[in-house]
């Protein structure tokens, strides 16, 4: 099947000759190569740089043998037109904080033309997916966070424990992070539509914060805007699969499910053939092989992803995936065996023979 077909497929729950597979993080520090990357560029440089973007997303399609590749970029990177400043160090992204109403009315929204380099690494990886294998030209997922995610390192200024600041808001300032939130929906919308338009294939909203949220919280502070920007993008690129990846959000499994996406992503915490059951059989998965697995032996990572395929079963809709990001304990072969195992027991999945 062709690769393109194959992913498309799985997203809209059509049958496949086998589930695709790609990895969540799947260039980065674990990979030598990488890291050779890193030696000559920082890591908003790698970002900035279509090239930088390219040379970082084909390492993990040529390294790997993966059926997607995902656009080299961070999820941080349309704060910075925003208004905001965004570093990264040892440790983590730092933010400039946005709490106050000044600071919020500040931040400017119309940020889609300054963020001209991101679609231009898209329409350069995609031009060059399709000159390695014109004939089976691998797709492209891109990607925004989502804007309860975006907002949280907004208001925090970086990966924080316990996220007070954004306590703080939603207790006492509410009113103040939904103006936030609806500036964020104002730029992660016409923004994955660009991306769209420059050549992704899918895109994936990254709900990763959303977890921390109670379900009620969640259905104030971050559905209602995920909605409306996944509503305004199928509303202007129907054809195109919407992925919304959530971490930690067992508890919020029957309310994802009135999202209008395509895919749910989520971690490894709950079996796919639960969360499927419990959404009603209406959407496509992808996931949820606990990354860990990623640091251990070849014959733990085949059974790791065995048994996550063999749990979603002879069923359309299965995206193999981890649950998460792949970390910089991690090693290639570990990523190639991930993938390897995955393809020959999707093979024997659907070819009808025993698994
Ligand atoms: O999947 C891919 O290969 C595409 C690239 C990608 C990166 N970040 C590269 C990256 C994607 C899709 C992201 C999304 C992202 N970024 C998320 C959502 C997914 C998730 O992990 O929950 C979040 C929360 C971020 C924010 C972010 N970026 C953090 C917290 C960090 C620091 C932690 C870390 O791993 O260093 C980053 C940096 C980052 N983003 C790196 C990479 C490869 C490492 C940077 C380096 O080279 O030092």
């Amino acid at each position: 099947m062709h690769p393109t077909d194959r992913f498309l497929a799985a997203c809209r729950r059509e049958p496949v000759d086998r589930p695709p597979i790609w990895i969540m993080r799947q260039a980065g520090r674990y990979m030598s190569s990488y890291r050779a990357l890193r030696e000559r560029a920082n890591f908003m440089e790698i970002c900035r740089v279509p090239a930088n973007s390219l040379e970082a997303t084909m390492m993990a399609v040529d390294q790997l043998g993966v059926d997607a590749a995902i656009l080299f970029s961070d999820i941080l990177v349309p704060l910075e037109p925003m208004g905001m400043t965004v570093e990264f160090d040892e440790g983590g992204p730092k933010v400039s904080k946005v709490r106050d109403a000044a600071t919020i009315a500040a931040l400017r929204t119309d940020v889609a033309d300054d963020l001209g380099f991101v679609y231009e690494a898209v329409s350069l990886i995609k031009s060059t997916l399709r000159s390695r294998s014109p004939d089976a030209t691998l797709p492209l997922l891109g990607f925004s966070g989502s804007p309860f995610t975006l907002a949280t390192y907004a208001v925090e200024g970086g990966t924080t424990k316990n996220k007070h600041a954004l306590r703080k808001l939603i207790w006492d300032a509410p009113e103040l992070l939904h103006q936030l939130l609806a500036k964020m929906t104002e730029v992660v919308a016409p923004y994955c539509i660009r991306q769209i338009e420059a050549g992704a294939d899918a895109i994936q909203l990254f709900d990763t914060w959303g977890g921390l949220l109670t379900e009620s919280e969640w259905r104030t502070f971050s559905q209602p805007y995920t909605s409306e920007v996944l509503r305004r993008i199928r509303a202007a690129k129907p054809a195109t699969p919407l992925i919304h990846y959530a971490l930690e959000a067992s508890h919020l499994v029957p309310a994802m499910a009135e999202l209008p996406c395509d895919v749910l992503s989520v971690d490894w915490r709950e079996p796919l053939s639960s969360v499927r059951a419990r959404t009603g059989h209406r959407f496509a998965h992808q996931g949820n092989v606990e990354p860990g697995v990623m640091t251990c032996s070849s014959a733990a990572i085949a059974r790791a992803v065995t048994a996550c395929m063999d749990d979603f079963g002879r069923l359309p809709g299965h995206i193999v995936n981890l649950g998460h990001g792949i970390t910089p304990d991690a090693s290639v072969e570990a990523a190639r065996t991930f993938v390897a195992v995955a393809r020959e027991h999707g093979h024997a999945l659907w070819s009808g023979a025993q698994p």
